[in-house]
């Protein structure tokens, strides 16, 4: 459970800072108006100016640890709602997305026992660089500002009652299976042993993603990157 907030004016990034209080063994929460070396997942750099909600979560979790990009996805949805934004979906298990654009984009990280989560919201960014067509903002969508310290207590707020039932009870929380999109669409996956390419079958109850595979078998998956392929 995180009880404290930890707020930077610039870090280089987040996930390196929140990694400097892993001796402290105390689930706590980093954030910075702007970072100076952003990082997304795949090595690509995180565009990180000011405007943006840049925010890591260093957690230690007894269990479940492949449940946590979902769960953070899960999390930036509810806030999403209480600010009433609908449209908004989730690429399992890591990306956000509102009107099917990009809103938020999320990256685990794992150092022995210790999680660091890594949110970046595009709350009051005005425009993108062209080659991130498909991202979106808060701002761009709703065409007013938004307070992002206070997205900050609100993510943390909502984080930590799904977090305490994921650890307690396991993988109850069925709702985040309403906000899956891409079930029968090609996609490829990622992970560290190779990039497999097939159809999303099905979200399972546990939270894993079922894959159809060129020969038609279903390969299970608890963690990985979905990217889509022409959708
Ligand atoms: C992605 O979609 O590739 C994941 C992007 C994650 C960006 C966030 S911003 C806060 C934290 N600090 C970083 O350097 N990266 C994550």
């Amino acid at each position: 459970m995180i009880k404290r907030i930890i707020k930077f004016k610039e870090v280089s990034s987040t996930q390196d800072t929140a990694k400097r209080f892993i001796h402290k063994q105390e689930e706590v929460a980093v954030s910075s108006l702007r970072q100076k070396r952003g990082r997304g997942r795949h090595g690509r750099t995180w565009i990180s100016q000011p405007g943006g909600l840049y925010l890591s979560l260093l957690l230690f979790p007894r269990t479940r640890l492949t449940s946590i990009p979902l769960l953070a996805s899960l999390t930036i949805i509810k806030v999403l709602e209480d600010y009433d934004f609908s449209k908004l979906s989730i690429l399992w298990p890591n990306d956000v997305l509102l009107n099917n654009r990009k809103i938020c984009g999320i990256i685990c990280e794992q150092y022995n026992n210790a999680i660091i989560c890594g949110i970046g919201l595009n709350v009051n960014i005005e425009n993108f660089p062209r080659n991130l067509s498909n991202a979106t903002s808060l701002k761009i969508e709703s065409g007013r500002d938004l307070d992002t310290n206070g997205i900050v207590k609100q993510i943390i707020g909502r984080f930590n009652p799904l977090y305490n039932e994921l650890q307690k009870q396991g993988l109850k929380i069925k709702e985040v299976l309403n906000y899956i999109v891409g079930i029968g669409k090609s996609v490829e996956i990622i992970t560290s042993k190779g990039v497999i390419k097939g159809t999303v079958h099905d979200i399972d109850d546990d939270w894993a993603l079922l894959l159809r595979d060129h020969i038609g078998m279903i390969r299970k998956f608890y963690y990985g990157d979905v990217r889509r392929l022409s959708w």
